[in-house]
């Protein structure tokens, strides 16, 4: 078990790492004193596998629990999702010190963060999220939201969570893919600052690549724990995003753009992000930022732990128009955050297109 601390003076909060940590979750409920009314907040195919049991466990403690679905996708992480759920909790009469338990993947997390943050102008909120991803970086941080029909993620608010609890157990029930997915980010943390954790990956290269997080239960373990340290170290120093933050787009301005292209229904964001990375590595070269040996190395252990960098021809040559709906371009300026060797970064905002051009039709 670990626990890691989000340091933001009274809104300081913990990181849970544990296997079963969301039945015990339930069993230390009423030492908690967060009100009677607990919404948990899930995707129906979640309901079975872990709200159920969390109800039940809660319940047991004297909470009255209710849980609440929306549909999975980014297709429902709307504002239409945020009413509905709003109008269950006023018919429900939830009160402010009442609290909503985000449970699921990223989406979960930033819609349920997102209702707590305006449901009376804010209630308690838990992130106890179940995916990879959402364990190693989205429920960490407090940015929640939705999507409008112009683009990802563009209405929400900074809100941060009471406590975030990452059941280690519930990896055994992703697939292969969500898993390789979530293991972008963590390769991400390595690339960006943390040199010993890229040297874990290294060493554990061909037990991470096999993504049995049974098997290797304790390698995982380290991966999300050392990632969630990475990721609330960077929120502690710059919450809202005014420097050190950014750095955690690497990769990120392509990826989007890979995605947009794509009409998100191609590559997962992981996957995208992933190859971002290796772009951000290219253009990096080309700049004169990064060593092609560190380059060569970034890319050696991507390829290790079984990520697909590739891009098609004809997919490379129509994303340029992509990378300005990015949400970080500024004055109609593109920023890229940039490797400058493993575990240190730069963000460049004197990209060319002509750069990005000889960047994007070098890749296959
Ligand atoms: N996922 C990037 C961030 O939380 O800033």
């Amino acid at each position: 078990m670990s626990e890691i601390n989000v340091n933001l003076a009274d809104r300081s909060y913990p990181i849970v790492v544990e296997k079963g940590a969301i039945s015990r979750l339930a069993k230390r409920w009423h030492s908690l004193d967060l009100g009677t009314n607990v919404a948990i907040i899930t995707n129906p195919s979640l309901v079975n596998l872990y709200a159920n049991k969390l109800k039940t466990g809660l319940e047991r403690e004297g909470a009255k629990c209710h849980i609440l679905t929306f549909e999975p996708g980014e297709s429902h992480k709307t504002l239409a999702s945020v009413a509905e759920l709003l109008d269950t909790l006023l018919a429900l009469k939830f009160e402010r010190i009442d609290t909503i338990i985000a449970l699921g993947g990223g989406i979960v997390g930033d819609v349920a963060g997102f209702v707590a943050s305006i449901y009376l102008r804010g209630i308690h909120l838990i992130q106890c999220p179940t995916t990879l991803l959402a364990q190693v970086d989205a429920s960490i941080g407090g940015k929640t939201g939705v999507n409008h029909p112009t683009g990802k993620n563009l209405i929400g608010s900074f809100y941060q969570p009471l406590m975030v609890i990452s059941d280690t157990d519930t990896l055994s029930s992703l697939s292969k893919r969500e898993l390789l997915c979530g293991l972008a980010e963590v390769v991400k943390y390595g690339f960006i600052r943390d040199v010993a954790l890229f040297d874990y990956m290294y060493e554990h290269a061909a037990s991470i690549r096999e993504l049995n997080v049974t098997k290797d239960a304790s390698i995982w373990e380290h991966l999300v724990t050392r990632s969630a340290a990475n990721k609330a170290d960077v929120v502690s120093q710059d919450e809202r995003e005014s420097g050190l933050r950014e750095t955690l787009n690497l990769g990120h301005t392509f990826a989007h753009g890979i995605e947009a292209a794509t009409h998100y229904t191609v590559y997962l964001h992981g996957e995208a992000v992933a190859i971002g990375m290796r772009l951000a590595a290219d253009l990096a070269v080309l700049m004169g930022e990064l060593a092609a040996s560190d380059r060569d190395k970034m890319i050696q252990i991507m390829t290790l732990l079984g990520f697909d960098l590739s891009l098609e021809k004809r997919l490379s040559e129509s994303l340029l128009p992509y990378f300005y709906q990015d949400k970080k371009v500024r004055h109609g300026k593109l920023r890229f955050v940039l490797p400058t060797g493993i575990g240190s970064t730069t963000v460049r905002k004197d990209v060319s297109e002509d750069l990005l051009r000889a960047v994007l039709s070098s890749v296959v």
